[in-house]
């Protein structure tokens, strides 16, 4: 297990890299947004938040110890602003298990972008984290984000009815989970 990952990480259109202080004001242009923040835990981010979750990111870049993740941001090979941004969260370094995430600014989504940058992530879960099993989670509502982890070939392994409250309803949740063989077999 290599839990410092060499950055950045390049696919054929995107960039990803650990974030900087400058990203600021690129992640207030979508984590500002209702439409972004409607099935995540936060809510819309003022700018002072934007700055503090900027800040803890910086250092986010390495998987040690249970808990710790790596987030990256992710901005087109050809320059420009951070379009989004992507997750890898250690949940437990015994058993390799991992959990992906990611948030895109909708400018820059329905072009398979997101896809383009969790695929990334997850060749650095089974590469050199050397991880078994990657799952996510989202609201079942929230169909861009589980057709992506369909288009990644992650398994829905759970429909949760009902278990909790999410932003004052009923929260319905699905989690998706591939493993490393199954991972290996479609990329060869
Ligand atoms: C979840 C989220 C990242 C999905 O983004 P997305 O852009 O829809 O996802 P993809 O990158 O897989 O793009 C898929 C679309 O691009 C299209 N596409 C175009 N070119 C493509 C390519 N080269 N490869 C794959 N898909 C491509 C697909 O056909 C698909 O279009 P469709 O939705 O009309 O079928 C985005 O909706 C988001 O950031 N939401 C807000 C934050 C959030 O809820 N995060 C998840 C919390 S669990």
């Amino acid at each position: 297990m290599a839990p410092r990952p060499q950055y950045p990480i390049e696919t054929e259109r995107l960039r990803l890299r650990p974030f900087t202080r400058g990203d600021v004001d690129d992640v207030f242009s979508y984590r500002s947004l209702e439409e972004v923040a409607r099935y995540l835990f936060d809510p819309p981010l003022s700018r002072e938040e934007c700055a503090l979750a900027v800040q803890q990111r910086t250092t986010q870049t390495g998987v040690e110890d249970d808990g710790d993740r790596v987030i990256l941001a992710v901005e087109s090979r050809d320059g420009g602003p951070v379009i989004g941004e992507v997750s890898l969260i250690l949940r437990s370094r015994d058993a390799r298990q991992g959990e992906l995430g990611w948030i895109f600014h909708p400018q820059s989504q329905g072009r398979g972008l997101a896809f383009e940058a969790a695929q990334a992530m997850l060749s650095l879960a089974f590469g050199v984290v050397e991880l078994h099993r990657v799952f996510a989670r989202c609201d079942a509502l929230n169909e861009p984000s589980w057709r992506l982890m369909e288009r990644l070939g992650m398994r829905r392994e759970a429909h949760f009815r009902e278990h909790g409250l999410f932003k004052g309803r009923w929260d319905e949740e699905f989690i998706y989970a591939i493993l490393a063989r199954e991972w290996a077999k479609q990329v060869l």
